[in-house]
């Protein structure tokens, strides 16, 4: 790799060629690289110039940074329940949570299933609210033919290394189709410093007083530089992650169709005590988790692990009965199939390298138990 002898670790080529890679392959104008998933939540909020006595819709059963970025801005996350079928927010629900405070729909594509979006672009519409998908689990998923990225205002990804495109460390990604998020975007992820922080200003603003620097007649330096017009982050994708992501991406397509090979393998071969995952409507699933429901959970997961096969929970508390929101009074019984899915599921192995024998070992380990319990 030459880049480490060029000493161009932040930024540079590498990073610039992958937003173009990326743009292409979700076919979406503008992609801005950044430090983590959460991290795009966040400047994909801030970017909106949502904040504190605001109001973002969204959904109790997802991974905790869903929230946690809604109330890092200092806005107010709202919860509504998901559908019973695969896991995402119960679109129904979102016109009932509506306030004159609300801002913005937050849809999860949680485990890869597309949530439905033409409902909630609809809901959108109707109210002039902002969609923000949170794409970290959702990379190569499709709905009416367009990449799951091309398919809200902003779309958020993670490369968490165990993503569908998952980098040797963090990093993150926000693609949007509008060049005034795009814009701000760009000046929040660097402090909203240079020239690109003044144009954020205004758009965001709406101010355009010249700074007393930019007047200055002496110009042996870029007067830019040092100027920080907004309060933003220091939140970028290094060049090695960049240069990894680039690679896998070109492997991705095959990746995820290896996912889907192995999520059929599990759907035909699992006993019928179990409710695999299944894809509602329109879309793609990417499979990033293969999740199935049993009110044996614990007893499951335990013969499981002693077979050898690690399985995941994933989420076991429900963001609205998270210790961290109990400021926001939720009660349990509220969001009864968020509480239900936290209760009842098991992700089964899944990742492209897994092997036919052993998707094979996992499926009549899961039948063996059913067989031995029944
Ligand atoms: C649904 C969801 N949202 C947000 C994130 C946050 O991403 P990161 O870990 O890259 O900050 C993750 C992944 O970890 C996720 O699964």
């Amino acid at each position: 790799m030459s880049l480490l002898p060029s000493c161009g670790y932040i930024g540079g080529s590498a990073v610039r060629d992958f937003e173009q890679e990326m743009r292409a392959y979700l076919n979406v104008p503008y992609a801005v690289s950044c430090a983590s998933g959460t991290d795009a939540l966040v400047l994909a909020l801030r970017a909106c110039g949502i904040g504190p006595g605001d109001e973002v819709i969204t959904t109790p059963f997802t991974f905790f940074a869903t929230g946690e970025a809604i109330a890092a801005v200092g806005a107010t996350p709202v919860f509504i329940d998901i559908r019973y079928e695969d896991f995402t927010m119960d679109a129904t629900q979102i016109t009932a949570a509506i306030t004159p405070k609300t801002r913005a729909i937050l849809p999860v594509h949680i485990f890869g299933a597309p949530c439905d979006m033409d409902a909630i672009s609809a809901v959108a519409k109707q109210h002039n609210l902002v969609v923000i998908e949170d794409a970290a689990q959702a990379i190569g998923c499709a709905y009416h033919g367009m990449h799951i990225g091309a398919t809200a205002d902003i779309s958020c990804f993670s490369f968490y290394p165990t993503k569908n495109l998952g980098a040797i460390g963090d990093g993150g990604m926000v693609t949007t189709s509008h060049e005034n998020i795009y814009t701000i975007l760009k000046a929040l992820k660097e402090h909203g410093a240079g020239e690109i922080g003044v144009q954020a200003k205004e758009l965001l603003e709406g101010e355009s007083q010249p700074h007393a620097v930019l007047q200055s007649t002496n110009n042996s330096y870029d007067p830019y530089k040092y100027l920080n017009s907004l309060i933003g982050y220091n939140s970028r994708l290094d060049a090695i992650q960049a240069t990894v992501l680039s690679i896998k991406l070109r492997h991705l397509p095959e990746f995820n169709r290896r996912r889907v090979e192995i999520a059929e393998t599990y759907t035909n071969g699992l006993t019928d005590q179990v409710v695999v995952p299944r894809v509602v409507g329109e879309g793609v699933h990417c499979w990033h988790q293969y999740v199935i429901r049993t009110k044996e959970k614990d007893a499951l997961c335990t013969f499981l692990n002693e077979k050898g096969i690690g399985v995941g929970t994933f989420y076991p508390i429900p963001l609205h009965l998270q210790p961290a929101f109990s400021y926001l009074g939720y009660q349990a019984g509220v969001l009864p199939q968020a509480e239900r899915a936290a209760k009842e599921t098991v992700c089964l192995p899944i990742f492209p390298e897994l092997d036919t024998s052993e998707v094979q070992y996992i499926i009549d380990s899961v039948n063996k138990f059913f067989d031995q319990h029944h």
